[in-house]
């Protein structure tokens, strides 16, 4: 299990990260975490070393309600493959997305869950949150709230969700058995998760898991599928079932990243499962 220590430094474990025990300073990855993203917010235009804008998410097949979230939210789009290729979400559904950014996966679910739904995006970079909240506001959805806050600690009671919604997030966060107890708390009995996360094929070497850059790229902080499979498990998800496996990584800019990710067979991965019902 991934221990969390009281000095802020996290022991990623044998038993999701195989093959590897290395100390994470988690505050010191959240600062580049925040750092990378408020310029994939700021700076659209630059190369990062992962693929984003309207192309990338037209190219993973999202759904027609891509068309009408505004340039402002899409351009900073910036997730590792297409949840909604899971199924479409229900009119009236309540949706937490995980690690909104900018908000399009946000305010596409807002149109599929209609008026008589609701979407909570959480993020924990004030300039993202600044620009999804801006997004909504031009596409005059009032069925949204941006709220600023940590994956690992959600400020929702518990029980307020139907589906919890993320798209290259979790494998950026150390800490997977708190993301899955945060999961697992705020869902209704019988809710499920339609995520989109980067997993492995084959196990990042100590090296690999300190270097910042493929941290912040979602690459070192990713599992390999059978630990995902594994996590949801311990954590009571069932029906667990993946979708697209997408080479997100042979769009990027960057020779060296296109490499390491071929290396450890990283790719854009989708994943529904349900919480139990009593
Ligand atoms: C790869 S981007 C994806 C954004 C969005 N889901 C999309 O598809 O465009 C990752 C986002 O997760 C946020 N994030 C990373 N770790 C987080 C955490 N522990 N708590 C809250 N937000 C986090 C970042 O601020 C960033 O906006």
């Amino acid at each position: 299990m991934d221990r969390g220590r009281s000095d802020g430094v996290q022991l990623l474990s044998h038993d999701t990260h195989p093959a590897v025990e290395v100390e994470i300073d988690v505050a010191v990855l959240k600062t580049e975490i925040k750092k990378t993203y408020a310029s994939v917010s700021d700076e659209p235009e630059k190369d990062f070393i992962f693929p984003t804008g309207r192309d990338w998410a037209e190219d993973l097949d999202y759904p027609p309600e891509l068309a009408t979230v505004p340039d402002r939210a899409v351009e900073s789009f910036a997730g590792v493959a297409n949840p909604f290729s899971l199924g479409r979400l229900e009119r009236g559904e309540r949706v937490l997305d995980l690690g909104s950014g900018a908000g399009t996966d946000s305010l596409v679910a807002a149109q599929m869950v209609g008026r008589e739904g609701r979407v909570t995006g959480i993020d924990m970079t004030p300039a993202m949150l600044a620009k999804a909240r801006g997004a909504a506001a031009e596409m005059g959805a009032t069925n949204v709230d941006f709220v600023e806050g940590e994956v690992e600690q959600l400020p929702c009671p518990d029980g307020s969700f139907d589906v919890v919604i993320s798209n290259g997030v979790i494998d950026l966060i150390p800490d997977k058995d708190a993301v899955f107890s945060e999961i697992e708390r705020v869902l209704v009995p019988g809710g499920r998760i339609q995520i989109a996360d980067v997993t492995i094929q084959n196990p990042i070497s100590a090296e690999g898991r300190r270097n910042i850059d493929l941290w912040t790229g979602s690459i070192a902080g990713a599992l390999l599928e059978a630990a995902y499979a594994r996590l949801l498990e311990r954590h009571g998800f069932e029906r667990i079932e993946t979708g697209q496996l997408v080479d997100t990584y042979a769009r990027s800019k960057f020779e060296d990243t296109r490499r390491k990710a071929e290396k450890f067979g990283a790719r854009g991965t989708t994943v529904k499962a349900y919480k139990p019902l009593p």
